[in-house]
């Protein structure tokens, strides 16, 4: 991690936030991670939270790592899209795009490429075999472009554009960030 940098995780589980902390201890970070118990589609009191006791805000967000429930990788990325908490260059990494799958996310970036954000897709394989096969998805945010990130555009995506499909696998280095593992899925590094 680059000084300065913090990792924040959302993680539903209290169970599973203790092994975080435990993990962090170990690993000599624990003063620089810390995970918040909840999860951003609770109504509004994990994002408050972040916001009141963890500095997040405007722009404050430089990398995000989706690990978490595949049906909500999109719904959770609109919320922090709608809070404004991203900024152009941000970095989103999603794990398991293809397996289990996240095709409404993959959708959504599909659809933005070049516009919102671009993309780079990321062939590998699900963990701890080499059979079945996998996508990571690194998008950066490129900024919002004419109302993009309105909640009703949000909920009502412009069709794609022709001639900006995304990238195949490993047409970009790694993510800045990447290697960084939180379970719940974004690190704003100041
Ligand atoms: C695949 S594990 C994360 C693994 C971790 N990234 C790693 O590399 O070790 C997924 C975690 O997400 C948590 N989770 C599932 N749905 C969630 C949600 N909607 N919000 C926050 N955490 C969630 C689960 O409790 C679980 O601990």
């Amino acid at each position: 991690m680059p000084a300065g940098a913090r990792i924040v995780s959302i993680e539903l589980s209290p169970d599973h936030a203790e092994i975080a902390r435990g993990i962090w201890r170990h690993a000599g970070i624990d003063d620089r991670a810390s995970v918040v118990v909840g999860m951003l589609s609770d109504g509004g009191a994990t994002l408050d939270a972040l916001e009141a006791e963890h500095g997040f805000g405007p722009k404050a967000v430089d990398f995000v790592f989706l690990d978490h429930g595949k049906d909500a990788y999109l719904p959770d990325l609109e919320l922090l899209l709608e809070r404004g908490w991203l900024r152009p260059g941000t970095v989103v990494v999603a794990d398991n795009v293809k397996h289990p799958g996240a095709p409404k996310y993959r959708a959504y970036m599909a659809e933005r490429e070049g516009q919102t954000w671009r993309t780079a897709e990321h062939a590998t394989h699900v963990e701890y075999q080499s059979l079945l096969k996998d996508l990571v998805l690194e998008s950066e945010y490129l900024g919002p472009r004419g109302g993009e990130h309105s909640p009703s555009e949000l909920r009502s995506p412009r069709p794609r554009q022709s001639g900006s499909p995304p990238r195949s696998a490993s047409c970009r280095g790694s993510p800045q960030g990447a290697g960084v593992g939180c379970d719940g899925r974004f690190s704003p590094y100041r």
